[in-house]
């Protein structure tokens, strides 16, 4: 396996730890088995910071010096949701009072989800999580018309995953 990126995910809120400093961040692990591998970043770039800008000497000049699709999002993903001036994807954790929270206690919001499955597969590919609690990654996968398989050994979770059939 070759690891590709480990990427943060930085996140604003969440427990407030007493005895150690508090967590703010998970870490994704990105391998692949081989050199042969998907990764689509047109579909994940985020807006350059200075969309207009242009080369301003040699053979270039005049030309745009930045990617008019966007810039490569890095390896740490953070958020200020549909701030595109901050060049950041910011992806919140999901709070107790947010839309999406159901029973899991460690529920992924989907957008993280959706940046992976985006660049990391193709339209009809298979998206697998083992450990998909309510199904935030099964969810993702179909709303970009991938095909989605989880695992979880809690059967509440299982039956309670959020609501596919709707989709
Ligand atoms: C961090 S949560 C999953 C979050 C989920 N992937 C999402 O996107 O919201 C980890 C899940 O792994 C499940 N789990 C832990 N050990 C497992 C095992 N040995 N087999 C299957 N599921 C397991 C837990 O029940 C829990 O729901």
């Amino acid at each position: 396996m070759y690891l590709r990126n480990r990427i943060i995910w930085h996140f604003g809120h969440g427990l407030h730890a007493k005895k150690r400093f508090s967590g703010r961040y998970e870490t994704i692990l990105w391998f692949t088995k081989s050199d042969d591998y998907i990764f689509n970043l047109d579909p994940v770039r985020v807006p350059s910071k200075y969309p207009g800008k242009r080369h301003y000497k040699g053979d270039k000049k005049g030309q745009p010096s930045c990617n008019p699709k966007g810039k490569n999002p890095s390896d740490i993903w953070e958020i200020v949701a549909n701030d595109f001036d901050s060049c950041l994807w910011d992806i919140p954790n999901v709070k107790s009072n947010h839309p999406e929270k159901t029973i899991h206690p460690c529920q992924y919001p989907i957008e993280l989800i959706e940046r992976i499955v985006l660049a990391l597969t193709n339209e009809g590919g298979i998206v697998l999580d083992p450990f998909m609690g309510v199904g935030s990654t099964l969810l993702a996968a179909i709303l970009h018309k991938r095909k989605g398989i989880g695992i979880d050994k809690e059967q509440d979770y299982c039956k309670r995953r959020l609501n596919l059939q709707k989709i």
